[in-house]
């Protein structure tokens, strides 16, 4: 089987991750670039790639079978609409687009064509992420009612096109696209109710963060959150189950588990407070409870390309599917119309 060679629209910072890590793969690899930003060309070449001064250029490359779209939002739809017209398969960043409009746009041309057509949801490979479904699916904390997944930090919106509506900007479509693909792909149930705050402290074009709670259809609610004005991180996952409780508290999956061994114990003794007592929120005592540290769940991000070139060579399905792309989208936009509405919006 020949190598499959990718040509890269945008080598700007996700640019450069792709290139980095096409490096390592004997079945795929970077040939090309094209960008519209003359010195990124000066860098591709100067990095040993092609330089495509047009992407028609790009797309006659005989030897070229697919189309790396890393450019700002609002491109990624008429570039992957064009290179599955061009007979090339399609990789698009996330977000996908900036509407379910184009997503079906981008669907149809696939479904047109026949071509690979899908997203590059690399945070499906997160450790920390696949760690929490781990913990759901083995329903360590018995089962589950509530989860909270955040990402937070404290440098604002990025002073580039993230900060521009017309560029699909704002923290929804840049991280909100993460969190929720994770929390769909770890609940196998119907999303009903949807309602989400926006933040906007240092950007009023686009939200710079925002909170949003998912009802799912057995009553669990999902809090997703993200945040850039946070100069103290709450903990990445907070999961809530009736036997017990799990916290991570960032990317690097350290956190705790605490499961109850006795429930009937009942001996708890007083809290007293400056104005009160409670026996409530009385800490458990040891022979209550057992905690344990989180056993992280490896994953390996190679395995994105690896599917890639199964699916192109017929081996495999593809992991990220269309249906899955157009329903976080059509979340996204469920969540930013209660948003504007103040309003619980219905939505599976
Ligand atoms: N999956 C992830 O973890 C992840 C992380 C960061 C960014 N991204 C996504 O990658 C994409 C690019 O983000 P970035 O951080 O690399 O942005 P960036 O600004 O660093 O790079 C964008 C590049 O696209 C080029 N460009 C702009 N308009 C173009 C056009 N019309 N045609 C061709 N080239 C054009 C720019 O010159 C630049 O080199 C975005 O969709 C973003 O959401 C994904």
């Amino acid at each position: 089987m020949k190598k499959h060679q990718i040509g890269l629209v945008g080598y700007g910072g996700m640019g450069h991750w792709h290139a980095e890590l096409l490096r390592d793969f004997d079945r795929i690899g970077l040939k090309g670039v094209y960008d519209i930003d003359p010195m990124k060309l000066e860098w591709a070449v100067s990095d040993g790639y092609v330089a495509y001064n047009s992407f028609d250029e790009m797309l006659a490359d005989e030897e070229i079978d697919v189309i790396l779209v890393a450019t700002p939002n609002d491109f990624h739809k008429d570039y992957v609409v064009r290179a599955l017209e061009g007979g090339k398969n399609a990789i698009s960043e996330k977000p996908v687009a900036c509407s379910s409009k184009e997503v079906e746009e981008m669907i149809a041309a696939a479904n047109r064509t026949g071509k690979l057509f899908t997203v590059h949801q690399n945070r499906r490979w997160d450790e920390d992420y696949r760690t929490m479904k781990d913990i759901y699916d083995r329903k360590i904390l018995g089962d589950v009612f509530c989860i909270q997944s955040r990402v937070h930090g404290s440098r604002g919106i990025p002073g580039d096109w993230r900060g521009k509506k017309e560029h699909g900007g704002g923290m929804m479509l840049d991280w909100g696209v993460h969190i929720i693909d994770q929390m769909l792909q770890m609940i196998p149930e119907k999303v009903k109710k949807v309602y989400c705050m926006e933040q906007h402290v240092t950007n009023y074009e686009v939200d710079d963060g925002f909170i949003l709670y998912l009802t799912f259809e057995s009553g669990l609610v999902a809090q997703l959150e993200v945040g850039t004005s946070n100069f103290i991180n709450l903990p990445r996952w907070y999961m809530q189950g009736e036997n017990g409780t799990a916290m991570m508290n960032s990317f690097y999956c350290d956190g705790t588990i605490v499961n109850i061994t006795n429930w009937d114990k009942k001996d708890a003794v007083p809290v007293k407070t400056a104005a009160g007592l409670t026996k409530t929120m009385a800490p458990r005592t040891d022979e209550t409870i057992k905690s344990s540290e989180i056993v992280k769940v490896p994953a390996d991000i190679h395995d994105y390309y690896e599917n890639i070139c199964d699916v192109i060579e017929g081996k495999a399905e593809q992991i990220v599917k269309h249906h899955e792309v157009l329903r976080v989208m059509r979340l996204m936009e469920a969540a930013h119309e209660s948003a504007e509405s103040c309003q619980v919006v219905d939505f599976e």
